[in-house]
């Protein structure tokens, strides 16, 4: 399975690349709006000279027009950019466009198992499904991610499901169960995957009780010469 960052952030991208587990970042504008300093385009270039992997931009426009021009620009940028265009009839439209010039997309804005198989009739090679945004209307996410897993399966099309609006280490076990090829997190979350009470408590415990035997062990009478001595030993 594989693990997109959801930001705009450099700083997180970078931290995320160096764990070794970074396979693609996703952005868009409400992401982008949390930077400042650079424009859209100059962050994405910097994105894509961190990770080879797929880097999602999305467009603004409503139009078809629109929305060709700006992915056509986008995709000018790095080879591994991917236009994210929303779910609609102009973005069918302008995603059977890329399909056909061979540039890449990831339909967003998926909130149905139907739009979802209409964006890969479409051509796109993302899915993206948005779990938490309907479990904020008391609707169950993850329910898309399964349905649009097993149509894809069912069907052998050719296209991923990438489980997006992630909110929890939770929906992130329940897509990975679900089958989604992909899931794009926001930085806390993978923190928060990282980290367990127990986990953070064991390694603090034995630190502190290797300090302690170390302490113990330097205090015995004759310690510091035999350490002097053993530092002697040829091969030592
Ligand atoms: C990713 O492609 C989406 O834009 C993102 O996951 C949306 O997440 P949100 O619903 O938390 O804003």
């Amino acid at each position: 399975m594989k693990i997109f960052l959801d930001t705009a952030d450099i700083e997180e991208i970078k931290i995320v690349a160096r764990w070794g587990v970074l396979d693609g970042v996703t952005t868009n504008p409400s992401l982008f709006a949390k930077t400042s300093g650079s424009t859209y385009e100059e962050i994405l270039k910097h994105v894509c000279r961190i990770t080879s992997g797929p880097v999602s931009a999305e467009v603004v426009a409503d139009d078809v027009e629109g929305m060709l021009r700006e992915g056509r620009a986008f995709a000018k940028l790095a080879p591994n950019i991917v236009v994210k265009v929303p779910m609609s009839e102009e973005g069918l439209e302008a995603m059977s466009t890329f399909a056909d010039e061979g540039i890449k997309t990831n339909c967003t804005l998926i909130f149905t198992a139907n739009q979802g198989l209409l964006a890969a009739k479409a051509g796109a090679s993302l899915l993206s499904p948005f779990v938490g945004r309907l479990d904020d209307i008391n609707q169950d996410g993850m329910i898309v991610i399964r349905e649009l897993v097993d149509i894809v399966t069912i069907h052998d099309l050719d296209t991923e499901v990438l489980a997006a609006s992630i909110r929890n280490p939770v929906h992130m076990t329940q897509a990975a169960l679900a089958g989604a090829h992909v899931a794009t997190l926001p930085f806390k979350v993978l923190q928060q995957m990282v980290h367990h009470p127990l986990t953070d408590k064991g390694i603090k415990q034995f630190r502190d009780d290797w300090e302690k035997a170390r302490e113990a062990a330097e205090k015995k009478p004759g310690a510091k010469e035999a350490v002097a001595a053993a530092a002697t030993q040829p091969g030592s």
